[in-house]
């Protein structure tokens, strides 16, 4: 009788990272300078000790090239082998064409797929699964997932609730088929749980767009409402996504959240039982980057050798639509 194999799945394996941040800081203390506020609320209420600033003339598709960059030489790649960008971003350099396009060019790609994922701070997470469903479905070999903004140029650096608590950076990771035996053994992505409740729009917006204003529009938040959503419905998707990988949370090896504020990130950890050690917490350096935040911290918890191969993670966020989710991933 012939014998014949079992079918292999195609996983969707992160194969390298790199981070991106802009040379200028901006310490608390500079910002009291232009808003009614201090190093020690700024530090206590966010746990944010700086933020950087994008250079006049500096785009979004800069730091996410520089990020990018950085990432295919982890993962021993080079622009050639590029067939999809996804750009995760909410200040792209143009309202079109898309800044992964834009990123293209820049990068010296050869033509592909290249497009922008729009779900603010939960960008990441929200590209990261489509660029699963291409590669897992054999569509790319090679992937670049992107977070990059430039978050101070939507700022309103009048509004001491809002300008305090953003930064500009980018990261980026490359994606690629491997085969896997279809259990949880297997590395690349796991799970997810993605969720938008657009009923919440008010809590956490931009007051402008080409079709309703022709505006680019400034960032619009009730911090305190936004709070109160973030750590309840980021711990539901956390719980979500690691039923949909088939884990439990327990067996996590480390917790990479979307580095928004640092209670935010120990009120999910609580939550969901996750020892604090077990949290990558980079929002001191670069407050919240949006769509940035996850690969830049994922990032340094790579460089610093924190986060190993074959490491069980969890990445989750939660930002304008508004929009969460979260995210398994055998490293
Ligand atoms: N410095 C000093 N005082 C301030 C500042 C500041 N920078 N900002 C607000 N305050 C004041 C308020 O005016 C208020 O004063 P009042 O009592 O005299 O009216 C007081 O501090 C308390 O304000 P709250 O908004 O209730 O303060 P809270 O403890 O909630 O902290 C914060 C505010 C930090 C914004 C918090 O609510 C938060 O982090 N929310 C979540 C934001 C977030 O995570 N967004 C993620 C998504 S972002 C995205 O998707 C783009």
């Amino acid at each position: 009788m012939e014998l014949r194999e079992l079918p292999k799945v195609l996983r969707s394996v992160l194969t390298g990272v790199g981070g991106y941040l802009p040379e200028r800081v901006v310490t608390n203390d500079e910002l009291a300078q232009i808003v009614d506020t201090s190093d020690e609320w700024i530090r206590e209420r966010t746990g944010i000790a700086r933020r950087h600033r994008a250079a006049e003339g500096e785009a979004t598709s800069d730091l996410a090239v520089a990020a990018a960059s950085k990432a295919l030489a982890a993962a021993g790649r080079t622009a050639a082998d590029v067939d999809l960008i996804i750009v995760a971003t909410t200040t792209p350099d143009l309202t079109f064409p898309a800044t992964a396009a834009i990123v293209q060019r820049k990068l010296g790609a050869p033509i592909g797929i290249a497009f922008d994922v729009q779900a603010v701070c939960s960008g990441f997470v929200y590209a990261l699964s489509v660029a699963d469903g291409l590669v897992a479905a054999g569509r790319s070999k090679c992937a670049l997932v992107i977070g990059a903004e430039v978050m101070s140029s939507l700022l309103d650096w009048t509004d001491r609730g809002t300008c305090v608590l953003f930064g500009d950076g980018a990261g980026a990771v490359v994606v690629e088929p491997r085969e896997g035996e279809g259990t949880t053994a297997d590395r690349g992505l796991l799970g997810f749980a993605l969720r938008c409740d657009g009923t919440k729009q008010d809590l956490l917006y931009a007051d402008g767009g080409p079709s309703s204003n022709r505006q680019v529009g400034l960032l619009r938040m009730l911090g305190n409402q936004v709070f109160r959503h973030a750590v309840v419905n980021i711990s539901e998707a956390i719980s979500a996504a690691a039923t949909d990988a088939g884990v439990a949370v327990a067996d996590v090896d480390w917790f990479v959240p979307h580095q928004a504020n640092l209670r935010i990130l120990q009120g999910v950890a609580h939550r969901c039982g996750i020892d604090e050690v077990k949290v990558v917490t980079t929002v001191a350096e670069h407050a919240n980057t949006s769509a940035a935040s996850i690969p830049l911290a994922l990032d340094a918890a790579v460089a610093d050798g924190r986060v190993q191969p074959g490491q069980l993670l969890l990445l989750e966020a939660m930002g304008g639509g508004l929009t969460w989710g979260a995210c398994v991933i055998r490293f």
